[in-house]
Parts: C-alpha cells; structure tokens; sequence
C-alpha cells in the first residue's frame, strides 16, 4: 500500500499516453557564457548577497551543455518517449539582439539526438531566463518585451520548426510575474506590489503573439502553455479572513491566467483582489489595450499542467510563521514579499499532511480535484501534466552488488500517489494526454541552489557522475507496461 494514497484501482493508461522528463536551460545546462551566451536574468540575480541558497549560480549546473548526447542516452535507455526542455533566450539571441547561430546549434544538435533516438522533442521557449539587458529596458513590465519575445520565438521556431512539433510558450509564468515583480524570490528579484498583475499581462501577451506567429506559418504544429496551478482552500472555512485569502490565492494564481487563455477576458474577481493599487500611478487594467484578449485567448492545442501542492491559506494563525515557500526559507539575507498583491498579511499554516524536503505539503488528491474542477468549469484542451515531482533529502548508498544507488523511496510513494490522481481525473472523463516527471536529473533549484534535490537522476556536482534512483526505475517500470503497479 502507498502511504499517500489509499487509491487501489486499476491503473492502465490510455494507449498513446506520453511518459516524459522534464529539465529546464538555465537549471541543467551550465557553460552559462560559452559560445556567445550572454546574462539572463538569473545569472544576475543568483550573483545578488542572500537571493540563492549558498550563493549557488547555474554557470555549471549539470553541465547538461557539453554532456547531453549522454544525457539523452539515458533518458532513452529509462523509456520515457519524450524530453521536455527550454531554451536559453540569452543563447540563441543573445542579449535579445541577433540570433546566435553557435547557441541555435546546441539546441539543433539536442533535437537531432532526441530523434535519433526515438524520443519525441517537447520544447518550452521561455524557462525564466529572460536576457539580462530586456530586464534593464524594463522586462516584464515593459510591453516592447513582448515583441522582442515574439522575435525570439520565430528564430527558434524558424531553426527547429521542420523537426519539433510540440511547442510550450511559457512555463509557469505565475513565478515570471509574481516571484519574480511582485515578491521578489526569483529574478529579477523586484517587489513591486501590482506590477506582478501587469508582468503577467505581457507574458500572456507575449504568449499570444507568439502562439498568432507560429501558426500562422506552421498550422499543424500543437501549441499551448505551461501553468502551475494549485488547489487554494482556507484553513479555517469558518474563519471569512482564511476563505478570503483562499478566493485571493485562486484569483491571483489560477485565474489571473486561465480566464484570459480559455475565456478571452479577466475575472471581475481580479479587479475586485487588486482594487485601489497601482504602479508608477497606472493601474493594471490601463496596460490592456484593445486586441490584446483576443490574442491571448486564441484556441490552445494544450494546456500543460504543473502540479506540486495545493495551498490553505490564513490571515489569522500568523503565529505558525510559515510562508509560501515553506519553512525552509530559501533567501533569508533579501527583503522578500508577498507575491499575492494585497496579501502580505497571508501565512500557510501547516495542516499536518506530510511534506517533502522543501516543506512543501503532499496533496496527492489535490492533483485530481485540480483536473476535474479545471475540466468542469472550462473548456478546456488535451491536458498534459508537464511537472510534477518532489525534492527530498537524497542518500548516496551502495547496492549488494557494490554499485551506487539512492534508494529514494518516499520519492517513489510521492510519483505512485500523484499518478494515481492522474488515473483517478481519466476514470472521471478528463482529457489528460501525458505526464512529464521533474526533473530527469538533479539541477539548480532556483532560490535554494543545488541544496534541494528533485531529480529521478542523481547528479553528483563534483564529478558530474549521474547515477539513476529507484524512482528512475519505478518511472521507467511504469512508463514500459503503460499501468500502475497493483497495490493493496
Ligand atoms: C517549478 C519549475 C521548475 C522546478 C520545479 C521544482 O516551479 O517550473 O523549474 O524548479 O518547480
């Protein structure tokens, strides 16, 4: 029995159902200035006093740049069918200038791999590595991004376009907008209040003229975004300070991004949540001109879903201390936010479920309430999960046989569980396609450097050994008889 589900029904998968792994530019790659890669906005803000866990950078990371046919080869021999992985804006156009064709190339080389081998590419173009310079213009909050973004994709879509049909926008632009202009836990580190609601703002634009571009040249080609979503209830549904924080936390996570993708227009909600705050003077509202939630809410031939845990937040039992990103808090040395515009009084009280190494809570049930609630309240596309996994504290052992091996088996309960959700959103009708584990390998964990483990992959950083844990095993185990093991 999985001690996270007590869920024991069959569990086959839909015949052409996608297994894959996930890894991201900036957290894998390393070589960060070779070959004419210039700063994104991480290698910028991972250099600031306080924002990284142990000042860690990915200028090595896995060193995934110069190791990858390897790589590539052992995400072959685990049999997941697909590799999702970004791009490096600041690689291919650096600067957000010219393209870069030595950048363009490592990415060519990676498809090619990928296909050669038989693993179908699943590209994301934006990972939160926003060239350095466009943030000095004004990033996220500056709509000329939008073009130089809508420039940037065409080149990639342009060099990989006549071999990758799979096609990500963005992946969790939540953390691009919210973290990152509003909270201040991730680059660019601002804490601007509102800002986060207009970042957002230009990253679904950006995601539309995008989205506009490439179909118009390649209309056969399945387009579609990553967001990470969470299930939002109060911690005390008695408490009206909990259920509030609880609509604030949907509408400022959830909805501030799926109402424009899948119903053309903003929840009046969000008025409601950002009600009085500017920026520089300006309202949210006054950065949406006409034409522009049309282009966002342009018909999607998917909807990536990131699911990590779900959220019950309070106004009230302050005293526990806890904030969003757990306990564990990943930049004690910088002043930080709220990302939640208007919610600096919000904590996260434990609710005495389990936690991974991150604190973050185990909600596998979340993941299916998610899909259910998503696929009932609107119409949606094929639904891939695109992430989802656990960090925990890692043990490098020894097997009998006198090979490495790390017997992760709480990471190994926490993958069953949340398929197991998966399976249980099929059986209830909605149209999930795929699943995609993070992360192949251990990597630059944003904020909390390389101190949190997430791979099914271990990578050892001194060397850049990579030895498989038993959740490779038990994932590749799965992904090859396409089912659950029996439980119970
Ligand atoms: C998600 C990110 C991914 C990884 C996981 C743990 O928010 O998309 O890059 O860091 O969290």
């Amino acid at each position: 029995m999985n001690p996270l589900s007590d869920d024991t029904r069959p569990a086959e998968f839909p015949p052409a159902f996608l297994w894959g792994a996930a890894t991201a530019s900036y957290q894998v790659e390393g070589a960060a200035f070779e070959d004419g890669r210039t700063a994104s906005i991480w290698d910028t803000f991972s250099r600031l006093p306080g924002a990284v866990r142990n000042g860690d950078t990915g200028d090595v990371a896995c060193d995934h740049y110069h190791r990858m046919p390897a790589d590539v080869a052992l995400l072959r021999d685990l049999g997941f069918a697909s590799y999702r992985f970004s791009i490096a804006w600041p690689r291919v156009r650096p600067d957000g200038g010219a393209p870069n064709p030595a950048g363009l190339a490592f990415y060519d080389r990676l498809v090619d791999e990928l296909l050669a081998h038989d693993v179908l590419p699943w590209v994301t173009l934006y990972h939160w590595d926003l060239p350095q310079t466009l943030e000095d213009a004004g990033g996220w909050l500056d709509r000329d991004t939008v073009e130089r973004y809508a420039d940037y994709a065409l080149t990639v879509h342009d060099a990989l376009g006549d071999r990758v049909r799979h096609w990500t926008t963005f992946n969790e632009p939540w953390c691009s907008a919210f973290l990152g202009y509003t909270g201040g836990q991730h680059a660019p580190g601002r804490t601007e209040g509102v800002a986060g609601v207009i970042a957002a703002h230009h990253l679904l634009l950006a995601h539309g003229r995008a989205v506009a571009e490439i179909r118009s040249r390649a209309p056969e080609h399945q387009l579609g975004i990553t967001l990470n979503l969470t299930v939002a209830e109060p911690y005390d549904a008695a408490d009206p300070g909990d259920v509030a924080a609880a609509t604030r936390v949907d509408q400022l996570w959830n909805r501030v991004f799926l109402d424009p993708l899948l119903r053309g227009k903003y929840d009046d909600g969000l008025a409601a949540h950002t009600e009085g705050m500017t920026w520089r003077g300006r309202t949210w509202q006054e950065f949406v001109v006409d034409g522009d939630l049309e282009l966002i809410g342009a018909p999607l031939d998917f909807l990536g879903v990131n699911y990590y845990h779900g959220d019950a937040p309070s106004t009230r039992a302050a005293s526990t201390g806890r904030d969003l990103l757990g306990s564990r808090v990943a930049h004690p040395e910088r002043p930080t936010r709220s990302p939640f515009p208007g919610g600096d009084d919000m904590v996260f009280p434990r609710r005495g479920l389990p936690v991974t190494g991150l604190d973050w809570e185990v909600q596998p049930e979340g993941l299916h309430r998610l899909l259910v609630e998503l696929d009932r309240d609107y119409d949606l596309p094929p639904v891939y999960v695109t992430e989802n996994g656990a960090a925990y504290d890692d043990v490098l052992g020894v097997d009998e046989t006198g090979a490495e091996c790390v017997e992760d088996v709480e990471r190994v309960a926490f993958f069953d569980a949340h398929l197991r959700a998966v399976r249980a959103a099929l059986a209830d009708g909605v149209d999930v396609r795929g699943y995609f584990a993070w992360s192949l390998i251990d990597n630059f964990e944003w904020a909390y450097g390389y101190e949190q483990r997430f791979g099914i992959v271990y990578c050892d950083f001194a060397t850049q050994r990579r030895i498989p844990k038993a959740s490779a095993r038990y994932l590749a185990r799965v992904a090859a008889a396409n089912r659950l093991p029996d439980v119970g």
